[in-house]
Parts: structure tokens; sequence; C-alpha cells
């Protein structure tokens, strides 16, 4: 396999609005990000994707953008990101920029030209349909609620096509001047310096635009998003061409949101010639997906969550690197989804962290989850700003859920959970702002937060670092970067098992998610203890056995027979 320089990197998301705030407007920004640098690469971060911070409405929160080459003043300027470029530089890391391009902000100058004048121009950059007597040109549902079709201001029976918000009209990409207008962005912010993207919904820019109704599938007549991009096709020659004119001269960085996959397009989507580096596995995250909405939900259940990651790894085993994730900006915390009550604690916490740190894969942390950040406790529909939330709190009550329960699948499936600011201390604001927080702070950053956890020297930050350390040590970058998975002791309930093997070295990291000890029979010898998230890391092990409490994790370096 060609090497590549982020081959073994380790990756963190950051959700700008949440990190730091420098001025107290009760808004994170890119001074604050700035002067939180050193904590990062101390964590071993190398490369930092950055949620949106171009100019935007924030309808959704940055990924509605009104000008792709403007930093949004709530953020800063354009001075302040160069100063954020120059100093990560410094410090040998790499910025990873948000793209956002299936859809802009229907406050951009393009949309706003194109409203004005369908037929002129910038008509063509979108999608325009005429209504199907009176009704929209298809029964399509978009991702947050209601039709995709919106009627175009002051013209009767014309339609425009929002797959999101409808504040986030679709791009055309099968219009040439629009896909050069893009490339010419991409490669903008590719000369001033940025490594990569991280590419947001992007397999919905295929589209089968004769947009033909499909059954419906819930009361409201409409079909859901996701059957309208998994009907389309073409995705291929889209990205390649993308990629062509923009990631691949610059040898950047890429990891794609893909859902809807077609199964066997995974190595064309990141097999060595893939159209991105890597793209974020979401098959744990998927997994309980409700049928409907967030309140029909499944249960978890942890033999079908080890299912899913191992089926994951074993697909990208011999075509390329997945992105591994525990949560992000549009998921749950993962301590409340993976974790049940009784494990989540410092030690449950550290145990997920090792076994998803350790897999083969580049590891992304997401903001806060170094420290073991939970969901928060909402108690009214209006505490919350999320756009999907609102959605999915009316479709919870139009399907005849009470409040109490609508709440509930909310609390559980918020999106700003992962949103609530970052917990630095445990003073005012959990030392978020000196102003008001734009959205609520969990109050648990009273135990929870990064100040106390750097003068504790077993707490879940400290053990990250040693974690992230480890996977980039001289002795062990080479089997965690390259090394097989091997999944192990499946057949045991509760436990979560795996070998990272190559020619010279054989790691066995093992993890009891149960609730009861557990023994497992060694196949090998023990040369060393590497890591275990227990106070003075002591592991009881024999030559043959080794034996786990509820919620140890262990990392032990093999010498196999
Ligand atoms: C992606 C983003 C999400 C956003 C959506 C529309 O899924 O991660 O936050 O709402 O795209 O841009
Ligand atoms: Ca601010």
């Amino acid at each position: 396999m060609e090497k590549k320089w982020w081959h073994g990197k380790i990756a963190c998301q950051i959700y700008p609005k949440s990190y730091y705030d420098s001025n107290g407007d009760g808004i994170g920004d890119l001074q604050g990000i700035i002067s939180k640098l050193d904590y990062l690469k101390a964590l071993g971060i190398d490369i930092v994707w950055l949620s949106p911070v171009y100019r935007s409405p924030f309808v959704d929160q940055g990924y509605d953008i009104s000008d792709y080459y403007e930093i949004a003043p709530e953020f800063g300027t354009m001075e302040d990101f160069d100063t954020l470029l120059a100093e990560m530089k410094k410090r040998g890391m790499y910025l990873v920029m948000d793209l956002v391009v299936n859809h802009c902000s229907s406050e951009h100058k393009w949309f706003q030209e194109a409203i004005r004048d369908p037929e002129g121009p910038y008509g063509k950059y979108f999608y325009f349909r005429k209504g199907k007597d009176g009704h929209a040109p298809s029964n399509y549902r978009s991702y947050f609620g209601g039709s995709m079709w919106e009627p175009v201001p002051g013209r009767e029976d014309l339609y425009y096509y929002h797959a999101f918000a409808k504040e986030q009209p679709d791009l055309n990409w099968y219009c040439p001047e629009l896909r050069n207008k893009i490339y010419e962005m991409i490669n903008w912010w590719l000369e001033k310096g940025v490594a990569g993207f991280r590419i947001d919904a992007i397999i919905n820019i295929q589209k089968d635009t004769t947009f033909p109704d499909y059954p419906a599938d819930g009361p409201d007549g409409l079909c859901s998003a996701d059957t309208v991009v998994s009907r389309a096709s073409g995705i291929g020659e889209m990205l390649e061409e993308l990629k062509v004119h923009t990631f691949q001269k610059y040898d950047a960085f890429t990891v794609g949101e893909v859902f809807n996959m077609k199964e066997e397009e995974l190595q064309e989507f990141i097999g060595e010639q893939g159209h991105f580096s890597t793209m974020f596995d979401f098959s744990q995250h998927l997994l309980t997906a409700g049928e409907h909405g967030w309140y029909e939900q499944r249960p978890f259940c942890f033999e079908a969550w080890r299912d899913a990651l191992f089926t994951a790894q074993e697909k990208a085993a011999s075509v390329g690197f997945l992105s591994n994730i525990i949560e992000n900006h549009d998921e749950p915390r993962g301590v409340s989804r993976f974790l049940p009550a009784y494990a989540q604690t410092p030690a449950g916490t550290k145990m997920l962290g090792t076994v998803n740190l350790l897999l083969r894969g580049i590891p992304f942390i997401y903001q806060g989850q170094e420290i073991g950040m939970k969901n928060a406790k909402w108690n009214s529909i209006d505490e919350f700003d999320d756009i999907s939330t609102k959605d999915q709190y009316q479709i919870a009550r139009e399907a005849g859920l009470s409040d109490r329960e609508a709440m509930e699948a909310c609390n559980r499936m918020s999106r700003d959970n992962a949103r609530t600011p970052m917990q630095w201390t445990s003073g005012e604001n959990a030392g978020f702002t000196k102003g008001t927080a734009w959205l609520k702070i969990n109050p648990d950053y009273k135990e929870i937060n990064v100040e106390d956890q750097e003068n504790n020297p077993d707490s879940v930050l400290n053990y990250y670092r040693k974690l992230v350390a480890l996977r980039k040590s001289d002795e062990f970058k080479n089997v965690f970067t390259y090394g097989e998975f091997i999944p192990e002791y499946e057949e045991m309930d509760d436990i979560l098992a795996f070998y990272r093997t190559d020619a010279a070295t054989s790691i066995l990291v093992v993890a009891n998610f149960g609730t009861d000890a557990a023994s497992i029979e060694l196949k090998g010898n023990v040369k060393r203890v590497l890591m275990s998230n227990q106070k003075n890391e002591t592991v009881d092990y024999t030559k043959n056995r080794l034996n786990l409490k509820s919620c140890e994790a262990v990392v032990l370096d093999m010498e196999m027979e």
C-alpha cells in the first residue's frame, strides 16, 4: 500500500460555536480556538476538522453558507483565520475545513439572483420545477421535515428543491458552471494552506432529475430522503471529477460524510484510487435508527453494536481506512448512548475510548469526548436550538406521543447534546464564556471539566492522552496504523476484544462491558501491559488467564504461540 502523509494521524472535530468564547458574546470563536491549540497539541491531535466557519445565517448552524469566501463575523475575521492556520502550522498541525456544497444558504447571492430570475443565468445553479396539479413536483420529505419543494416567492406554481431546510437550497451539480465555481472555491482554500476537507452530505448531490414520486412511507403522503437518495445514481463520476480538479492536485486529506452508499462502492470511495482519503463509519450510529423518527429509536444492544463495528472493520480491511468516531455534532454523546448506566463512569468512559481509538482507521475525537462529556437534561422543547430537534419533536407529537414522551426522545437523540459548550473549568459558565452562552451548559461541568482533569493523573483526559501517545509511539505506530484487525472472543457476552497485528507485533485489546467479572483464556503470553483503565494499572492475569472486572479494559502486548 502506498503510504500517505495522513496515515497514522489523530484527528479531532471542533464545533466552533461551542468551543471557547474569547470575547464574551457567548459564542465560541477563532481566537478561542487559537488559545486552545496547545491543549489540543498536548492531547496528541494532528488534524483539526473545523465545522463550518463561513458566513451564514445559522439556520442550520453554519451548514447554510451565504458566502464561501468569508468568515462568519460571529467567529472572527479572515485575519483570525490566517492566524489560526499559521499557529497550527507552527505546531505541526493540519487544518481541515468543512465543505458544504450539496446546498448553500438561501441568502447566498447565487440563490438571491436565481429566485429573482429563475430563467436567468443563476437559475440553473439550482433545481426549479413546475408543480403538478397544484402540488409540489414530487412527494419527497426533507431531512428536517415537510416537503423538499418550496414555492418560489411571487412565482405561481414554481418550486425549488431543498433536501434539508428550505433555507438550504440544493445546488445543481449537473450544471458545469456551478461545478467550476465550486472547484475554484475549494482550490482557493487549498492555496491558502488548508490540508483538506470533511465533505458534508455529499451523497445527496446525485439526483434523479426527473424527480419521480416514490411510495409514501408516512401519513403525510411523502417518502423519506433516504429513499430519494438511494434511488439516484452516478455519484462516482461526479466525485472523480471533483477530486481530479481539486484535492488530488494538493495531496489533500478528505473525509466523506457518506450515507446510503451502495455496498459495492466502498472500493471506489476509499480504495487506493478512491474519491476520498477516508469516510466516517456510521454503522454504530445507524444501528438503532427508528423508522419514522427519533421516537421510534430502538434500544441499544451490545452484541449488535459489536457486530456492526467488527463488520465495518472487516469490510474496510482490504480496501482502505475508515474514520472512527464515537460521536460528532449530529449525534448524542457516546457515553450516554453506548454505555449502560452502570458504565457511565470514568472507568466506563475510558473503556469506550480504548476500544474506539485502537481500531484500524483514523480516530476522530469530538470536542469534549476526551473528558467524557455526556448528554444534557432538557426540560422543555424551548431549550433546544437545533432545527432537527424541533422537527423530531413535532413528528413525535403528531404520531400521538405526549410532550413528556416526545421530550424523552429528544433528550436521547438531540443533536444539541453534543453542541452544549465545552466544559473547561468548574467555574462560572464552565469557563466557556464570560457572557451568556448561546446554548445551555450541561450542569455536570462541576464534575466533568478540563481543569480538574488536568490535575488528576487518573482522569479520563489523561487516559486519552496516554491512549493517543501509545497509538503514535515509535514502537507501536506501525501496528496501530497498518496492522490487521482481528476480532477475538466474539462468543463471549459482554466482551469486546480484538488483536492488532503486524509481522512483529500482536496487541490484544480487551474490554468487559458487562456487570459481572469475566475470565478469559489467553492464547499467548503477556509480554507487557500497555494500558489499563484501572487505578495503578493493576491487571489480574496468569500464564493463560485474564480476569477482568466489570468495565475493565486492557491493552496487552502479546507473544503468540
Ligand atoms: C450534515 C451535517 C449536519 C447538517 C447537514 C446539512 O449531515 O453534519 O449538521 O445539518 O449535513 O448540511
Ligand atoms: Ca465570541
